[in-house]
């Protein structure tokens, strides 16, 4: 009986009884197929007379299955839909969001202020072989500016000594024997020496910069000097003093302070350090390339120059946001982010 038959599939309740009555009627041993098999041995006028009814019967059943069955997927999707409704009124989890390290922002800042000026940024390896640290530099094995830095030296045998670079000026080395003048770089990253107080951390961060052209002069140096301070310190009246100095690999070397005023306790940078109330930072190491560096670097002295100079990252971090201790830059502590408006 037809009807009964199409009864059972509307109110079948689940796909998988679903299934089940489809196989039990349209599949290989299926009761409509069996009868669609007995059409084959009947005569022409024999199979006329059965043929419609069976077809029929087979459309319904398959047209009631099919209905049966976008109506129970149709049930299943609604009641998943409904168990995994959101619940927009819950309250929130609040994870802290992460923030730019003074350090890093920094570091961007100069990136940034000297892409401005065409110069390029270079990287070189912390562990250093001494031959860039130091030789090259101009500062040979028995040189007792050796002792100008408390380095760290890698144990074990080595091709040439080890260590961890303790300036960022090996940079300058490793680019001049890579690229071919005119350079202008500067070299951001961690440098390390063995000291440790109130503004001196084992692990410290400077800039490197370096320019190697042709007739290029103390002016230019001072010249690049004081318009990337100007930008990094948002002043005008940036007034700059270079002191005679010394390190082996410049010639004349000039250390350079920066003119501050006291204001409520704190140095701010702006203004001649002779002016009443004021001083002088000192903020940088600079000079002229040294002829024995450029040389050995297996270039001409006489047809290129340049000038370097080297600043201390956190030190600079320190000035622009008026932090007095070196050590809690590298505590990670949230705290002290957040005081300074580094977190939220
Ligand atoms: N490398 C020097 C230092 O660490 C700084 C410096 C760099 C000086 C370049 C002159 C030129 O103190």
């Amino acid at each position: 009986p037809q009807e009964a038959i199409l009864d059972r599939i509307r109110q079948c309740d689940t796909l998988a009884a679903l299934e089940d009555i489809r196989v039990e009627l349209l599949g290989k041993a299926g009761i409509i197929t069996a009868e669609l098999k007995t059409l084959g041995k009947l005569s022409p006028e024999e199979r006329q007379a059965v043929a419609p009814a069976i077809h029929a019967r087979r459309e319904a059943v398959t047209e009631a299955i099919a209905t049966a069955k976008a109506a129970l997927e149709q049930a299943a999707l609604d009641a998943r839909l409904a168990s995994e409704t959101v619940d927009m009124t819950l309250p929130v989890d609040r994870v802290a969001p992460g923030s730019v390290h003074p350090v890093s922002q920094v570091m961007d800042e100069l990136a940034e202020i000297f892409a401005d000026l065409g110069f390029a940024v270079a990287t070189g390896p912390e562990v250093e072989d001494d031959w860039h640290n130091f030789t090259a530099l101009n500062i040979p094995e028995t040189h007792p500016a050796r002792a100008m830095h408390d380095t760290f030296y890698i144990a074990g045998e080595h091709a040439r000594p080890m260590v961890l670079r303790t300036h960022t000026s090996p940079v300058q080395i490793r680019t001049m024997t890579s690229q071919k003048p005119p350079i202008r770089i500067i070299a951001p990253g961690r440098v390390y020496r063995s000291d440790s107080d109130a503004t001196h951390t084992p692990m410290f961060h400077q800039i490197e910069g370096l320019v190697i052209d042709k007739g290029i002069t103390l002016g230019h140096l001072k010249w690049t000097l004081e318009t990337f301070l100007k930008a990094f310190f948002e002043r005008d009246d940036i007034v700059l003093r270079l002191r005679p100095s010394y390190f082996p690999f410049t010639e004349p070397s000039a250390e350079v302070d920066v003119g501050f005023t006291w204001k409520d306790g704190k140095r701010v940078i702006g203004g001649s350090g002779d002016a009443p109330g004021g001083g002088w930072m000192e903020v940088l190491g600079s000079g002229m390339v040294h002829r024995r560096v450029i040389e050995a670097c297996g270039l001409d002295p006489d047809e290129w120059q340049g000038f370097a100079f080297g600043t201390g990252v956190d030190r600079l971090a320190m000035l622009k946001y008026g932090m007095d201790d070196l050590r809690p830059f590298f505590d990670g502590d949230l705290r002290w982010l957040k005081h300074y408006g580094f977190s939220a």
